[in-house]
């Protein structure tokens, strides 16, 4: 079994973040997201693994995942270019799968069980691919599977008006190589992309039986900024982390707060967890970081109350106020501006920044 994980795409939804970057290495508890599918490939003993690339990222994603041997897989990169969807990012795939069966894992996505049951379950029936399966709450707004008790797929629907079930597709598939010859059939949506869900219709359609797995624990798709906190949220509060690095006596710190060793917390600041603080970063007195807040590595907090945020790193986060449900983008800045007249906001703000004030 091999694996390929998608890591192109457009992260429109995710601006201004992925002007400078893809949205598959923004970090979740100081851990790039793109990580988490790697690593749950690798707990599934699958480890050769095909990073398919986009236009946006792939120097920086190649720089990340280098050969893969630091996280235990071989990776072999395949570049897609141009986003035309799901399916056609798989597609690409197809001569690095060759006659295997894959797992194919949206680069995007957070799953708190990994994918140990999902395998096991599609290499113990005959089916020509395994999807997974998550209970929603808003099915119109997800790809819905309708199923019969043994867990067989008898039709997929896409953002239906009457929905059959509440099961959505996760961004997570094991397929046989047959989705090949379906993807080269497929005609693009009327978004312009070839989809995935059309692909698996078609084998449907072609006879082939379609399994599926219902996934327990939590899963998140990380397309938004709000879906970043939401799963750091989840994954700081399933994963206490150590605390190594350097607590100042008068410092106040409470919970599980994941300290790296060369990161300070100084006399005068109370960190109350959960929390993740990265490498060579300092939070200094009158400072508050609250529960949910990951911040990522070079970065001084001074004078400021920070909670449920994720800081991405090389920040200065020194204003005398409440920063609260925020995501804040590499190197920047947020800072003081009250002995500063005419008195105001000072914002140097890029394209697609989002400002609550
Ligand atoms: P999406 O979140 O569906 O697409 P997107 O990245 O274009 O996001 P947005 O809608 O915000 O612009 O993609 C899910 C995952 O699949 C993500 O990791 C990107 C990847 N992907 C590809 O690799 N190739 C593609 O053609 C598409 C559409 C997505």
């Amino acid at each position: 079994m091999k694996g390929i994980v998608l890591a192109g795409g457009t992260g429109s939804r995710l601006r201004p973040i992925t002007h400078t970057g893809p949205k598959q290495l923004v970090p979740v508890a100081n851990k790039p997201v793109l990580q988490y599918g790697i690593e749950d490939l690798r707990d599934a003993g699958i480890t050769e693994i095909g990073v398919v690339l986009g236009e946006k990222g792939r120097d920086e994603i190649q720089a990340f995942l280098g050969d893969g041997s630091e996280f235990g897989v071989d990776v072999t990169y395949i570049v897609q270019g141009e986003p035309l969807g799901l399916a056609h990012a798989a597609g690409c795939a197809r001569e690095f799968v060759g006659d295997d069966d894959f797992v194919m894992y949206l680069g995007d996505n957070i799953l708190k069980q990994g994918i140990g049951e999902l395998v096991a379950r599609y290499e113990s029936n005959d089916a020509a691919a395994g999807i997974a399966l998550q209970h929603v709450d808003n099915p119109g707004q997800f790809g819905i599977a309708d199923v019969d008790e043994s867990g067989a797929v008898r039709q997929l629907v896409e953002k239906p008006d009457d929905p059959p079930s509440n099961l959505a597709l996760i961004g997570i598939y094991v397929f046989s190589p047959k989705i090949f010859d379906a993807i080269a059939d497929l005609e693009p949506s009327w978004r312009g992309e070839l989809e995935i869900t059309d692909a698996i219709q078609a084998l449907l359609d072609d006879g082939e039986s379609i399994d599926s797995h219902v996934v327990e624990g939590w899963w998140k798709d990380t397309g938004k900024p709000e879906d970043i906190l939401d799963a750091n949220r989840l994954v700081l509060e399933g994963q206490p982390g150590a605390t190594a690095g350097t607590i100042a006596d008068g410092a106040n710190v409470i919970g599980h707060v994941d300290l790296h060793e060369t990161a300070t917390i100084r006399e005068g600041a109370t960190v109350r967890g959960p929390v993740s603080i990265a490498a060579d970063t300092v939070i200094r007195s009158n400072t508050y970081v609250g529960p949910y807040t990951s911040i990522g590595p070079n970065c001084i907090v001074d004078s400021t109350h920070v909670e449920n945020s994720v800081v991405v790193g090389e920040s200065r986060l020194t204003a005398n106020g409440r920063i609260v449900d925020s995501l804040i983008g590499r190197g920047a800045m947020v800072e003081s501006a009250d002995d500063l007249l005419p008195e105001g906001r000072r914002l140097v703000v890029g394209e697609n920044s989002q400002l609550k004030l």
